[in-house]
């Protein structure tokens, strides 16, 4: 491969969906500008020590001078300057990532094996439950409280932020923002087991007037379910926002017609692929919690009637 295409392909690659290099929010802005800062002194220094390396090997006999500078510069001032200015901005990238910010709208993220809850507080201060997708203001600061109810696990949005754990027992708390609407992906970063690899969400940002419409469709989207769905799905899966089962924690699905993934971003949302998730879900995710679906094939068309995006 020519360095030509090599470049390009390492070029592309900065302004993926998932890149760190393309920040859309100031902790990530922090977080890029730390990183440029170590690449270009990391460059810089082994270029110096390659020339050193270099005079060395064709000086011969000959003294090196200035010996003492060499040493001392080399040996002491450098690396302490190097190491106070990435303490510096290491410590101030932190502190933007940890702020503890009380104005802050809040969301709690609770991870579970292997999909992400959502709950917001409607205006009563009740809890409106939804998962694998989040819904913030664009240009104003969101506090996430992360939890996880099972295992270790992390939160991340590559363009938004640095990653937090979500540890069992424990409240971290991330807060972000991003500067403009759009369609953040985040991802689990910490190894939780079989399915890790898929335990994407998506961080939805959007202006206040598109924020209330969303958040209006998810405090009304308490819906009847049909029998079958009542029989082979509700023990575990809510169908009102305000539920949480507590048989087995599983994604709560009243704002489902109105969700983008399927299964934490295996499927994309649709009735087909709705069929494929409920029938074939172990071999699409296996190790997954969901029982096998031992429905015939009317009960599974009721339950995607229920599901399926609205037309
Ligand atoms: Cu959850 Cu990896």
């Amino acid at each position: 491969m020519s360095a030509a295409t090599l470049c390009g392909a390492l070029l592309a690659a900065c302004d993926a969906p998932l890149s760190t290099l393309d920040p859309a929010g100031p902790n990530a802005d922090e977080i890029r500008f730390l990183w440029l800062v170590m690449f270009w002194g990391a460059t810089a220094i082994s270029l110096m020590v390659f020339a050193l390396a270099l005079y060395v090997s064709f000086a011969g006999n000959r003294p090196i001078a200035p010996v003492r500078a060499l040493v001392w510069g080399g040996g002491g001032a450098l690396p302490i300057v190097t190491l106070t200015v990435l303490l510096v901005l290491g410590v101030r990238a932190g502190d933007a990532i940890a702020s503890r910010d009380d104005s802050a709208t809040q969301v709690d993220i609770t991870g579970h094996r292997w999909w992400w809850e959502v709950a917001y507080s409607d205006d009563a201060g009740r809890k409106l439950y939804s998962a694998n997708e989040v819904h913030i203001p664009a240009g104003r600061p969101v506090r996430f409280n992360i939890r996880s109810n099972d295992v270790i696990h992390s939160f991340w949005i590559p363009r938004l932020s640095g990653k937090v754990d979500a540890i069992p027992g424990i409240t971290n708390v991330l807060t972000i923002s991003a500067f403009t609407p759009g369609v953040y992906r985040g991802l689990c970063a910490e190894f939780c087991g079989a399915q890790h690899a898929r335990m994407s969400f998506a961080v939805h940002a959007h202006d206040e007037d598109t924020l209330r419409t969303r958040m209006q469709q998810l405090a009304s989207s308490a819906r009847k379910p049909p029998a079958a769905f009542e029989r082979h799905c509700g023990t575990c899966h809510a169908s009102n926002p305000h539920d949480r089962r507590h048989a087995i924690a599983a994604p709560n699905l009243s704002d489902m017609p109105i969700r983008r993934s399927i299964g934490a971003g295996a499927l994309p949302n649709n009735s087909s692929a709705l069929r494929d998730w409920i029938t074939q879900h172990q071999r699409i995710k296996p190790g997954n919690r969901m029982a096998v679906f031992n429905g015939d094939a009317n009960d599974l068309d009721e339950i995607v009637a229920f599901l399926e995006p609205r037309k």
